[in-house]
């Protein structure tokens, strides 16, 4: 696999440790957010992958997020971590069906619904920095991808945790959470506070006048 400006994988990956953590998070307008990273066939063999792995975690936990798809880290490989055991408030996590994700990657992943239920909270992202917008997402759905070992990962997934699942898979595509966002729910990082202690997205929704799934 070769990139235009970057080399071969091996090498952009090495590129990419070689230098400080946590690793930078590319932003809304470089392409390679917007390319479908290609599927991940083993290139990365000895130790270099359990050290992206490992980068790229402390990179997800340093933003904080919840979540980093490789191409964030200006990789176009579909490889993804996600976790999330942070400290949240109760009655948000159960309104947002918020369960903790224990680290795991995500290789190659893929994603369907279960059933047609969706549901609208507002989300963020890494590559969006400080912006906001309200989302309607499946509620519920089919996972699968491999480990960073090979081994199949095929789970149902549930709430947050399959909200977390669909936006790092989207990364892999190409696609951004602001592609599928109600653009009127936007909100820049200055008026962020406004919204998000609330439970639902139903105030904003009345006061910026989008609709909910
Ligand atoms: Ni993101």
């Amino acid at each position: 696999m070769t990139a235009p400006d970057g080399g071969s994988l091996r090498e952009q990956v090495q590129r990419l440790l070689d230098g400080p953590l946590p690793l930078p998070i590319v932003q809304a307008g470089d392409p390679v957010l917007r390319g479908v990273a290609a599927p991940y066939a083993g290139e990365l063999d000895g130790a270099l992958l359990p050290r992206l792995v490992e980068a790229m975690r402390t990179t997800m936990h340093a933003a904080p997020g919840v979540g980093l798809a490789a191409t964030q880290v200006g990789l176009p490989v579909a490889i993804a971590v996600v976790e999330d055991q942070w400290e949240a408030d109760p009655d948000s996590a159960r309104v947002r069906e918020r369960t903790p994700v224990p680290f795991r990657v995500l290789v190659n992943p893929a994603y369907e619904p279960v059933g047609t239920e969706r549901v609208s909270f507002y989300e963020g992202c890494l590559s969006v920095h400080g912006w906001q917008a309200v989302v309607a997402r499946w509620r519920t759905v089919r996972l699968t991808a491999l480990d960073e070992h090979g081994r199949p990962v095929d789970e149902v997934l549930t709430g947050w945790p399959a909200r977390i699942v669909q936006h790092e898979t989207d990364h892999l595509a190409g696609r951004l959470y602001v592609d599928v966002a109600e653009m009127r729910s936007l909100v820049s990082p200055t008026e962020a506070l406004r919204w998000s202690a609330d439970l639902t997205p139903d105030r904003a929704a009345a006061a910026l006048g989008f609709p909910l799934a």
